[in-house]
This record gives structure tokens, sequence and C-alpha cells, in this order.
């Protein structure tokens, strides 16, 4: 681990350079929810066929997961002492799940929720490993929870596709 001297750390006690570099991975993942959110709205909104009223309740109890994370994640950021991005301007440049529109068909709808869960759990295992360095146990323990929940998320959705 990397030696810190009291001049090197934060408020709460993390190194300065560490958290900053831990801002920036956990921007891009709230770049990742931000976008993840919108494109599952469309996806409640959008869906159609015999499965609508299940898929379309599904899709809300997802995106309102998201959205409780994402507070969380904007938040953690500031606790760290950085700016949380807070424009479409910059998770649309940030992101990198990427906006989908016109989603009407279930099956297409959950590969999107698939991949997008892919990219998401990958990104928090990055910053976990990340905040383990720094003795971030707060972010490390965050990742640590969103991990397990979307872990069993794939399980659930691929499971529905048979
Ligand atoms: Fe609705």
């Amino acid at each position: 681990m990397k030696k810190t001297n009291k001049t090197t750390l934060n408020d709460i006690g993390i190194d300065k350079k560490l958290a900053e570099k831990l801002s920036k991975s956990l921007n891009n993942l709230l770049a990742d929810f931000q976008v993840f959110y919108m494109n599952t709205r469309g996806f409640h909104w959008n869906i159609k066929g015999v499965q609508f009223f299940e898929l379309h309740l599904k899709f809300e109890e997802l995106y309102s997961l998201l959205v409780i994370k994402i507070d969380e994640i904007a938040e953690r950021i500031q606790t760290i002492g950085f700016i949380p991005c807070h424009s479409f301007e910059s998770y649309l440049k940030l992101s990198s799940i990427k906006s989908v529109e016109n989603v009407s068909n279930g099956v297409k709808a959950i590969e999107h929720i698939l991949a997008s869960l892919s990219i998401l759990i990958k990104a928090e295992r990055e910053i976990m490993s990340l905040a383990q360095e720094a003795n971030d146990e707060g972010t490390s323990a965050l990742m640590s929870d969103y991990i397990r929940e979307q872990e069993k998320l794939v399980w659930m959705y691929k499971a529905y596709l048979g």
C-alpha cells in the first residue's frame, strides 16, 4: 500500500491522489448509471407484446434501483472531496454504456440490460480494487453491495431469456 502522511490525506483520511483517481472512476460509473437509467425508462415506456404488463413493471423496478445508486455514487464523490458530473453532456461523453432508443421488443431490452450490467460489474470491481488500495472502506463496501445485487440480476434476467 502507498505510504501516506498527514498532508497527503483528505478530510476522511484517504490519500488525496488516490481519492482523485477514485473520483474519476466514480464519475465514469455515475455516467454509466445515468445512461442505463434513461435506457431502462425507455424500455419501460416502449415495451410491446404479451409480456407488456410483466416487463413494464420489471423495468420500473430496475430503474428505481438505479436511481437510488445514482444519488449514492454522486454523494460518495462529494464525500471523498470531488464534484459529481451533473450534465447530460458529461454523462454522454463519459459513459461506456451507449444510449439506445425505441426498443419495444422484450428480449432485445433484456439483452441491452444484461450487456449494461456486465459493464457496470466490471467497472465496480475495478473501483473496488482501487478503493481497497486507498484504504477507502466506504467506497469499497458500496461497490461490493452493487456487485452482489447486479450479479443476482444477471442470473434472473438470463433465466428469463431461458
Ligand atoms: Fe411508469
